[in-house]
């Protein structure tokens, strides 16, 4: 099978923002107990934190971590999650009611960033709770100022203001599971009121606004246009959520699902860009892609668990190969919109449907691992239009689907990378590549991540490792294979 690809430096889709391969950590599940916070475990360091997981994260080098939430935040207390750990207090947490033992909280967030080298995304409850809650976190967050939680925040044993950049404004508003669920317009009201109120506190910060909660929900499209015509002048964001179900109609479709993803953002730019014509605006509203990945594997599992305990297993799907070839598509996907998609969070990061699974004596790096770390690693500089050549098959939903997806990225001015998923479950693809008319490249990499086993699972003796090929003039992509090609002009 033959695939090829063309692009030209002169046709460059836009600067790829690295916030792109952020991700989430909600306080839920094993997520940050049992996952990033174990105190008493051996493993863990003398904060708590654990250090398997710490090496892991670096390893994937996640930008910005987006916490506490969720549909956590949306009745989450912020301040029971500070001061003196024997004085905070026991709670229900609704959302997915459990046991909070708020051991963990703002301050131990800033503190574990710090040592995965990341930054944070904080989201605010606009749930249960409003305007000045927000402020008071903003304050304690962000503000030098002698005054009330500022000076709380001195008395923790921080000084210096964490001046966290990125706030979400809430989570899932129009989602009936949502708690505080809201009408598009009483949340866009509030959302308004909320970002003019936190701005006013720190210009500096920039602002995320809830799309929809998924694509499939009813009010879709009717929730952005209204939510934006009360805000938009005060934010900047606006989120989508996204998670592939399960692959009900084989592998060959699962892998094609990333396609969904695509015609999804086509949906929101145009929703933004409607709002903003209608306004007469010069702003544009960009995407932030704060949830996505795939999510079917634990359901069942899920229907079982019993309320009230504390950091129970939930959500935690062991991934197979087809999921990370999907994850790598959508992957390619988020980086052909660089232009509108500025923040894109892979959720989640530990133990909930994420990457990283901790046992109590070690993790596993999950087979969605690689593409999520090739992608940070390999994805800098700017992404080129690419064209992109291959045979296809059908799929009735999308219609034609390439064997091959592919995306070339410009590192510097000699470097580029491509990144290529061969869908096809037996045929290896010669790649011919074609930049600025040359198709003279001295190749300094291929890296290869190939399974024939589609449902394979990584597990504590077996895992799909990543091994370099030494193409010799013909570049070839193994069957059902995720790749990273650099190349020097
Ligand atoms: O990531 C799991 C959940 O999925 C999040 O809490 C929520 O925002 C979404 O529905």
């Amino acid at each position: 099978m033959q695939g090829a690809l063309y692009a030209n430096d002169l046709f460059s889709i836009g600067k790829i923002d690295h916030r792109i391969s952020s991700s989430l950590a909600e306080n839920m599940g094993r997520g940050i107990y049992k996952g990033i916070y174990d105190p008493g475990n051996d493993l863990s360091d003398s904060d708590g934190f654990r250090k398997d997981v710490i090496s892991a994260v670096k390893e994937l080098n996640v930008p910005m971590i987006r916490y506490p939430g969720g549909n956590f935040v949306s009745s989450y207390h912020w301040e029971d999650g500070i001061g003196p750990k024997n004085q905070r207090p026991q709670k229900v947490d609704l959302a997915w009611q459990s046991i909070e033992s708020n051991q963990f909280g703002v301050d131990e967030f800033m503190a574990w960033l710090k040592k995965v080298s990341s930054t944070a995304m904080m989201a605010v409850n606009l749930g249960t709770r409003g305007i000045e809650d927000a402020c008071n976190l903003l304050e304690y967050c962000n503000m030098d100022t002698n005054t009330y939680w500022a000076n709380k925040r001195r008395e923790n044993g921080h000084e210096v203001p964490y001046h966290i950049k990125t706030w979400c404004l809430g989570n899932e508003m129009d989602a009936p599971w949502q708690i505080g669920h809201k009408t598009s317009h009483e949340y866009g009201e509030l959302v308004n009121e909320t970002a003019k109120a936190m701005r006013s506190l720190d210009p500096t910060i920039e602002t995320v606004v809830c799309g929809s909660s998924n694509e499939d929900t009813p009010t879709f499209g009717i929730w952005e246009t209204n939510v934006l015509n009360e805000c938009y002048d005060n934010v900047d964001y606006i989120s989508m959520h996204q998670y592939y179900d399960l692959p009900a109609k084989g592998t060959m479709h699962h892998v094609a699902k990333s396609l969904r993803m695509d015609q999804f953002i086509n949906s929101v730019v145009a929703l933004c860009d409607a709002v903003k014509a209608t306004k007469k605006s010069s702003k544009t509203i960009n995407i932030s892609f704060d949830e996505w990945n795939v999510w079917y594997h634990s359901n069942e599992h899920d229907e079982h668990v019993k309320s009230w305990q504390q950091a129970p297993h939930r959500l935690e799907d062991v991934y197979n190969f087809e999921d990370a070839l999907l994850v790598g598509s959508s992957l390619i996907t988020l980086l052909k919109h660089v232009d509108r998609v500025k923040i894109a969070c892979f959720a989640q990061l530990v133990n909930v449907i994420a990457p990283i699974l901790t046992s109590e004596n070690g993790l596993i790096e999950q087979t969605i691992f690689m593409p999520i770390r090739d992608v940070s690693k390999y994805g800098y500089g700017e992404t080129l239009r690419t064209s992109v050549q291959s045979p296809s098959y059908q799929v009735p939903e999308f219609g034609d689907v390439q064997y091959l997806d592919s995306v070339i990225v410009k590192n510097s001015a000699d470097t580029y990378t491509v990144f290529a998923v061969n869908r096809h479950e037996t045929e290896t693809m010669n790649l011919a590549i074609n930049i600025n008319d040359d198709d003279r490249f001295q190749e300094t990499s291929h890296l290869s991540y190939s399974c024939s086993d589609p449902k394979f699972s990584n597990t504590a003796d077996q895992s799909v490792t990543e091994e370099t090929v030494h193409d010799d003039g013909q570049i070839t992509l193994k069957p059902f294979s995720w790749n990273v090609i650099t190349f020097k002009a």
